[in-house]
């Protein structure tokens, strides 16, 4: 019984990108196995896997699976979404760069299960040596007869598309990532109805992430019971857990879910010499931040949302006690102001006046009446826009404030940044 490290497990492998080495490894396995077996049979192992969504939601990856409609007159669609780009998410591009083939054969895999017949994988528009890489494995797959049609001599066909954003962080959202995809501007729909009844081109698609793709062939292979036998009942399996920041070893560190950060820590050689853990994100900064009494609670779905946070993508940011927590809260929010795309009024707008306060704030010219606007602002831009880029871009203004207010406030009282060198010594 193969356990953790799965996805990355050949990640240091000369050559682990060919289709070569992956099928010394046992790559394209899983894929003759899948074939001699019904389409419903891969959904019902996917879904008693208790396989749930790497992208950062969560949903239940066979459930969502299931709701492809039957018996319509449309095509079903199955689209990767490979446009991460979630501040502190790095972990999609290492495993396309390093194993492009467990994509390609999960997207085999479970286009196969769900009925379609023509696959994309979305790729954001900055990281033309992804897209080439996995164009690369495409046509080796192709080559082998494990594309096109009749596969493997299976009757089944299926054409994947390898197609490159322009780079919007909204366009990793589902719906306005569909939209880039039939060529319009990105910008997100309306949910419901959910792309998985009427997605592209008002087609039944199911959009799932690169890391939740590239899990299936494992699962297929081993059975649902051994993926269960890692995590927890409700966030079974592994994932691939990305350090960043003022760790001494960051990187990437795949480990069954519910793994904390303080274990995570000890394999990547702890925070910086001299320094103590101040604030950190679960995943990415649309997470709530968390603080070190945080540090030994189950990375999961369920502990998460029981700290007020998100499992999210699992990008853990790491923020020791040199850090301003105002000033790494004003880089964020300037970011989910640059990346809104304008649809809604409260994200588009919002953002902007919490840049103001934010910057205002940072360099000690604020009031404490502006923390009470920053949060009135967050009430206002979270749940009242089409996506989630609202929500997310709030968490990091509110739980700053919940977990830092005392700094805040020390940035007015002293008329600038204590972590400026040039400020007052205020934290020594
Ligand atoms: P969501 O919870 O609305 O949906 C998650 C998935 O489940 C979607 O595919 C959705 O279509 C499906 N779904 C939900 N309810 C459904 C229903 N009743 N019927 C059918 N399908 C249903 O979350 P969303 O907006 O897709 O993603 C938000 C998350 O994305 C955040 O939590 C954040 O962690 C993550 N994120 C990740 C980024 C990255 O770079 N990987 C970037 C930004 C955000």
């Amino acid at each position: 019984m193969t356990l953790t490290p799965v996805l990355t497990a050949r990640w240091g492998e000369k050559d682990s990108f060919t289709r070569r080495v992956y099928e010394r490894n046992g790559g394209y396995k899983a894929l003759r196995q899948a074939l001699q077996r019904t389409p419903e049979s891969i959904v019902e192992a996917v879904k008693d896997s208790g396989l749930r969504g790497r992208g950062g939601a969560g949903f239940p990856t066979g459930m969502k699976w299931s709701f492809v409609p039957k018996d319509i007159p449309k095509p079903t669609y199955l689209v990767v979404n490979a446009d991460e780009s979630e501040p502190g998410t790095c972990k999609d591009i290492p495993l396309m760069m390093a194993d492009p083939h467990v994509l390609v054969e999960g997207v085999i895999i479970s286009a196969y299960a769900i009925g379609a017949h023509t696959a994309f994988i979305y790729v954001r528009g900055e990281v033309l040596h992804v897209i080439r890489r996995l164009q690369a494995a495409v046509a080796e797959a192709y080559e082998a007869g494990y594309l096109g049609t009749n596969i493997l001599g299976s009757g089944y066909d299926l054409e994947l598309v390898v197609h490159a954003g322009a780079g919007a962080y909204i366009c990793g959202e589902e719906t306005a990532l569909l939209d880039s995809l039939e060529g319009r501007r990105g910008q997100p729909r309306l949910k419901p109805p959910f792309p998985a009844v009427a997605g592209l081109y008002a087609s039944p698609t199911v959009i799932n992430n690169v890391e939740t793709i590239a899990s299936v062939p494992s699962i297929v292979s081993n059975g649902s019971g051994w993926f269960r036998s890692m995590g927890s009942e409700k966030s079974p399996g592994f994932g691939i857990f990305s350090l960043s920041g003022h760790v001494t070893n960051p990187g990437q560190y795949e480990a069954p879910l519910g793994i904390t950060l303080n274990e995570l820590l000890d394999m990547a050689g702890g925070i910086r010499a001299g320094h103590r853990l101040k604030f950190w994100t679960p995943g990415g900064s649309s997470t709530p931040m968390l603080t070190e009494e945080h540090a030994d609670l189950p990375l999961d779905f369920e502990s998460m949302a029981g700290a007020g946070t998100m499992l999210g993508t699992r990008a853990l940011q790491i923020f020791d006690d040199t850090t301003c927590v105002v000033r790494a809260t004003l880089r964020w929010v300037e970011f989910y102001k640059h990346e809104s795309c304008g649809k809604c009024t409260p994200c588009r707008e919002g953002f902007w006046w919490q840049v103001q306060i934010l910057d205002r704030l940072e360099k000690g010219q604020g009031t404490e009446a502006d923390l009470d606007k920053l949060l009135d602002l967050s009430d206002n831009i979270g749940g009242r826009s089409f996506c989630a880029l609202a929500d997310g871009g709030i968490a990091p203004v509110t739980s700053s404030i919940q977990h830092f207010r005392d700094e805040y406030i020390a940035h007015f009282e002293h008329g600038g940044c204590p972590f400026d060198p040039a400020a007052s010594a205020l934290f020594t």
